[in-house]
């Protein structure tokens, strides 16, 4: 049955990590091919559509990262309204609110969930019925991060990271975060990868098979080994100092520590809920970051929040 449109919606959508990350050499348009394991962790920010009768998009953020959010067209968000609206030339506009807990240029896909979220939003709040493969084309425009938020999980990113398949994923894993002062640019990371790295020596993008068949036992050990990040030698060329955080985690009993993305989100994979919460602890004690954030994966993709009932 055709849902209706609603006049004021909130998404729900998620930060990534990704378990394994290895980069080929550029390609001609630029982009990176990747072969990538995504996963979803319960880190998230919600975005709130509200209708307008005229066809202005409008973008405020609140919450613990809104100061370094732009609030013009270069919005990840505001992007993607404005995308879904001229594709189907629709004759309203939005309001949109988001209220971020995930780290602004943190790689953690902020950026790039926000606009998963809004293309969700928008989609019900105009009443346009697309399918969830014709918002995953449109995410596609937008960022190779975003077809990924729409779905969630645990999947293997390919092409420049936007063409997602499902990977098998038994229980939950806990992480912990320590974010960086500051963020870094993801083009920054990847040209300083390709300046460390002879380029006619760089292999084909590839997953481990190790970290395949970890996710499928569920073992937080067998994981912690099998993590990889070809982007963390570049992270850390251009912010040395996260090192340090790194090192100190795995002092702190964690069982892997790697850099997020592009980061300069530290990641850290704990054994259990209850490690998780002290390894934050420490964390958060040690002076060596700017906030702590913990979390578990996977979780869903972006998802519509039932709306508050009303008396
Ligand atoms: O796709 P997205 O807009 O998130 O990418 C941001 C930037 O990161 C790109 O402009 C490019 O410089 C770099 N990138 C890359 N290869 C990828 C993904 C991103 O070089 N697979």
């Amino acid at each position: 049955m055709p849902v209706p449109p609603s006049a004021q919606v909130t998404v729900r959508s998620p930060a990534k990590i990704n378990l394994g990350l290895s980069v080929g050499p550029p390609r001609p348009d630029g982009f990176h091919p990747l072969a990538t394991v995504y996963q979803a962790v319960a880190l998230y920010d919600d975005v709130t559509a509200t209708v307008r009768d005229d066809t202005d998009i409008t973008v405020e953020v609140v919450g613990d990262f809104a100061v370094d959010v732009p609030t013009d067209d270069s919005n990840l968000a505001v992007r993607a309204a404005r995308l879904l609206q001229s594709e189907y030339d629709v004759t309203e506009g939005v309001d949109l609110s988001i209220r971020k807990t995930i780290p602004v240029a943190g790689g953690m896909a902020g950026g790039s969930t926000d606009a998963a979220a809004t293309l969700v939003a928008c989609n019900r709040l105009w009443g346009l019925q697309l399918s969830q493969s014709e918002l995953q084309h449109l995410a596609a425009e937008l960022g190779s991060d975003v077809p990924f938020c729409l779905v969630g999980h645990t999947a293997l990113g390919q092409g420049r990271g936007e063409q997602v398949t499902e990977v098998m994923s038994r229980g939950t894993f806990h992480w912990v975060f320590a974010v960086a002062d500051g963020g870094l640019s993801t083009p920054a990371v990847y040209s300083e990868l390709d300046k460390l790295r002879p380029l006619r020596r760089v292999e084909p993008p590839e997953v481990s098979p190790a970290l395949l068949s970890a996710l499928l036992s569920g073992k937080a050990a067998a994981l912690a080994v099998a993590l990889s990040n070809d982007l963390q030698a570049a992270a850390l060329s251009l912010r040395p100092e996260l090192g340090g955080v790194l090192q100190f985690g795995l002092d702190q009993g964690a069982l892997a520590a790697m850099i997020s993305g592009s980061g300069p989100t530290c990641l850290f994979l704990a054994a259990d809920s209850r490690r998780a919460v002290d390894l934050a602890v420490e964390l958060a004690e040690s002076g060596l970051c700017r906030m702590v954030r913990q979390a578990e994966g996977p979780v869903p993709g972006a998802r519509i929040l039932p709306a508050p009932i009303t008396r």
